[in-house]
């Protein structure tokens, strides 16, 4: 269990002054200017060596991916762009960050910006988050009238932060779609090579993370690599902002220790599950694109990355999506199916016309319309979208539908034997007398 002197989020209720000088209380931007002054290779190997995984989803070492930026600029500008776009069904935490916490973000940009030589960060806020770029932008003016950005700062390291607001487009957070979208194109993702750190934002070396992870970094480094991979596993450390959603008692988004038990997270942060464990269904772990889990598998399952890799899923944003036995869970798959479906840029063959199809055939297996030989077609195309597409929301698309064939198959066959049954039943016919 995570303790509050622990906790790297003081704020995330919005309980207390989320000002600069609320955050400096709570030592945000404490001695700033000595991490930059140890210098960038100093903070790229702490955040090595802290074993921090980026929290946007993929999971890639934070160090690791801030080392891939050039040591020396060819003249080229560097930049940071970080990632609030946050539109993965479930996943609620950089709001809360946005709105409640923002000095960790800003604070973190400066230094991550610092580490790859960028002068300019650039925020893009998904379009829905109104108030929390209002935050996030008053928080930042604050932060030049203090003199803690722009030219000329405190910190003796020019830095600029331009907060962008997207128009709510759930493909605009993959990240090379991201950069079109911020360069004034539509948002559709890019192929890759060339990655971002070589040819990114404008043609120039870019870093994309997203905010948590960018957020926790000034904490880290003033209380040491050792103090954060003393949480977790290895190759799970740290602590992370779980978001606990769905049939629980108490529906919440809490930081906590990387490896909790589901059982203990949602008995200690979520006040159980809604009618007792005994009726509990299934679990998406990590937001929409996650497999689904079934009640066995998951109360004692590890919440991390290796843990629900461990049961056929994925840890993504950790956002725990419960779901007790009143839920329809074709049903609610085949909802999921709809959302990638209507997010799909069009761009890839697989995925235009593969999300759409899935998301039909999803509809007919709600109702048992279908035959039990397209189970199986089904998970063929799943397969044939998975991998083949130039970003992951194919991927994405296809998971949620492997997730339920492997885990609920007599289910689905349960529904289709119903409604041959009900078609196939001779209703008596009742004569009107004349
Ligand atoms: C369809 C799609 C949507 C995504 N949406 C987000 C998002 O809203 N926020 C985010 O941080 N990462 C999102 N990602 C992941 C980003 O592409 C990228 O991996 C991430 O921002 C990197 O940050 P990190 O290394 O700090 O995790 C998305 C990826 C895909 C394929
Ligand atoms: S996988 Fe889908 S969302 Fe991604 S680029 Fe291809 S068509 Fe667009």
């Amino acid at each position: 269990m995570l303790q509050d002197k622990d906790r790297i989020f003081t704020n995330i209720y919005g309980r207390f002054d989320r000002s600069l000088r609320g955050a400096m209380m709570r030592g945000h931007w404490d001695g700033t200017k000595a991490i930059l002054e140890k210098g960038r290779d100093w903070i790229i190997e702490e955040m090595k060596a802290s074993g921090l995984r980026g929290r946007g989803g993929a999971g890639f070492p934070t160090g690791l991916k801030w080392s891939f930026m050039p040591k020396q600029s060819d003249g080229r500008p560097h930049y940071l762009v970080v990632n609030a776009d946050e539109s993965e069904p479930g996943t609620c935490k950089d709001r809360d960050i946005l709105r409640h916490d923002p000095h960790t973000l800003i604070e973190g940009c400066l230094i991550a910006g610092f580490a790859m030589g960028a002068h300019h960060a650039f925020i893009y806020v998904r379009g829905e988050f109104i108030r929390e770029r209002e935050a996030l932008q008053a928080a930042i003016d604050e932060c030049y009238d203090a003199g803690l950005l722009g030219k000329n700062n405190k910190h003796g390291y020019d830095f600029d932060i331009v907060v962008h607001h997207g128009a709510g487009a759930y493909i605009c957070g993959e990240e090379t779609a991201l950069i079109e979208s911020l360069e004034g194109k539509k948002g559709q993702p890019r192929l890759k090579p060339p990655f971002p750190a070589n040819m990114g934002l404008y043609g120039c070396p870019t870093t994309v993370n997203n905010v948590e992870s960018i957020a926790v970094a000034p904490t880290i480094l003033r209380r040491g690599a050792s103090w954060f991979s003393s949480f977790g596993r290895d190759n799970n450390k740290g602590t992370k902002l779980f978001m606990v959603s769905g049939h629980v008692n108490t529906p919440c988004t809490v930081e906590e220790t990387m490896g909790i038990t589901f059982r203990e997270l949602i008995e200690t942060h979520a006040g159980g599950i809604r009618g007792g464990w005994d009726n509990l269904l299934a679990v998406i772990p990590g937001g929409a694109s996650c497999p689904v889990v079934p009640a066995a598998d998951i109360i004692d399952c590890p919440m991390d990355f290796d843990g629900l890799r461990g049961v056929k899923s994925s840890f993504g944003t950790a956002a725990v999506i419960v779901m007790d036995k009143s839920t329809d869970i074709i049903k609610a798959i085949a909802r999921l199916s709809q959302f990638f479906k209507h997010e799909s840029c069009g761009q890839c063959t697989p995925c235009r016309e593969g999300t759409g199809w899935m998301w039909r055939v999803m509809e007919r297996l709600v109702r048992g319309e279908a035959q039990k030989h397209e189970i199986d077609m089904l998970l063929d195309v799943t397969k044939q979208i998975e991998g083949h597409t130039i970003c992951a929301l194919g991927d994405a698309a296809a998971w949620p539908i492997q997730g339920l064939i492997r885990n609920f198959r007599p289910e689905i066959e349960r529904r289709i034997d119903e409604f041959s049954r009900n078609a196939h039943r001779v209703e008596p016919v009742m004569v009107a007398a004349e």
